[in-house]
């Protein structure tokens, strides 16, 4: 084995012949284009964006992770309700571990509780990762799409949850997020919001295109329902205690007559007030392998509909017609407005 830096500091490990060392060559053949902060995007297999630096963990967490039967993976497009479904799903699977007031949850970022299989596992551990923060069940999280997740996620029994969000809301929120967070700079300046709402519009952003990644996951929960959940982060906030409810009888510990004053106290506790205050979420970074992010930033309002704050009438228009079209046939629609839930 040979460890290598490279100059995103980014410590990959290596095999000798290692078919990833092809990545070296690939990269510069990929078609590029600069991310709405100034990064450096390249397009990877079956349309799908991402930064250039974060291609190779990608990749290795896909050839790498070896998905547990009893392993549960959250899986999202980045600002889709991950933060919250993270804290919802930690609390459910350890409600027999720790009571709500003693919750990790109150001191530690649920990203740091449910780590990222591309950022927070070093990839010699992919293979078997003690568990992580949780005493039951493993929980990971990760942004890819469904194409390219782990074969073991596929062939193992392990469950998938995912949660996606109205796009307009998706793009609101994302947007603030690079340019405050800069993942990859290299002293591009970044585009205007008409700029980066145009390349929303044809797909070009981290995880993008929107349709693909949501119609990936989408297209997988019809076929099999009992492998992966889909959730929409506009139905939680209508009725989160019956999601709360789903998740937990979807991984198979569902609550008892008994629990509904457990149900309340999880809801109550992963509230987007309660834990935006939380002192860990005010003041605290999350550091992954090669990204820092203030946990503050995964706070920002946490509303439905707030897309109208920042869009014309005109851009939805644009968008609605792109997505419809993507959209057709897949019985798959998106709620824009908190008048609409
Ligand atoms: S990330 O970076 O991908 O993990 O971000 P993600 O958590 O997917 O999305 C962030 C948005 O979710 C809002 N948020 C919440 N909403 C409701 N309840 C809770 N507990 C919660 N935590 C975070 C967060 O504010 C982001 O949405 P916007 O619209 O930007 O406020």
């Amino acid at each position: 084995m040979e460890k290598k830096e490279l100059e995103s500091e980014l410590v990959v490990v290596k095999n000798d012949n290692d078919p990833m060392d092809e990545m070296d060559e690939l990269v510069p053949n990929l078609p590029q284009e600069r991310s709405w902060e100034g990064g450096r995007l390249c397009l990877y297999s079956n349309n799908f964006w991402t930064w250039v630096k974060f291609l190779r963990p990608i990749l290795n967490s896909q050839k790498y992770f070896k998905a547990h039967d009893t392993d549960i993976i959250i899986s999202t497009l980045p600002k889709s309700g991950t933060t919250w479904l993270k804290a919802l799903t930690y609390s459910i699977v350890n409600r027999n571990n720790y009571s709500i007031n003693q919750s990790p949850l109150l001191i530690s970022n649920p990203h740091d509780l449910v780590p990222r299989l591309e950022f927070q596992i070093n990839q010699e551990d992919l293979i078997n990762v003690e568990n992580t923060n949780s005493a039951g069940p493993r929980i990971f999280s990760t942004h890819v799409p469904y194409h390219l997740l782990s074969n073991s996620i596929h062939k193992s029994k392990c469950k998938v949850i995912y949660i996606c969000r109205t796009p307009l809301d998706h793009f609101t929120s994302l947007r603030p997020f690079l340019l405050e967070n800069e993942f990859e700079n290299d002293g591009e300046p970044p585009l205007s919001l008409d700029e980066s709402f145009d390349m929303f519009c044809r797909g070009i952003y981290p995880y993008g295109p929107f349709w693909e990644h949501v119609l990936g996951y989408w297209n997988a929960h019809l076929r099999n329902p009992d492998k992966l959940l889909f959730l929409k982060y506009e139905d939680l906030q209508q009725d989160v205690v019956l999601y709360v409810k789903k998740i937990a009888e979807f991984i198979g510990l569902g609550f008892s007559e008994e629990e509904d004053d457990v149900i309340k106290g999880i809801v109550q506790l992963c509230t987007f007030e309660n834990m935006k205050n939380l002192e860990v979420n005010k003041t605290g970074i999350f550091s992954g392998n090669i990204i820092e992010v203030k946990n503050c930033s995964f706070f920002r309002k946490g509303q439905v509909g707030d897309w109208a704050n920042y869009l014309t009438p005109e851009m939805k228009e644009k968008f609605d017609k792109i997505i419809e079209a993507k959209l057709q046939g897949s019985g798959l629609k998106f709620k824009y407005s908190a008048k609409d839930i």
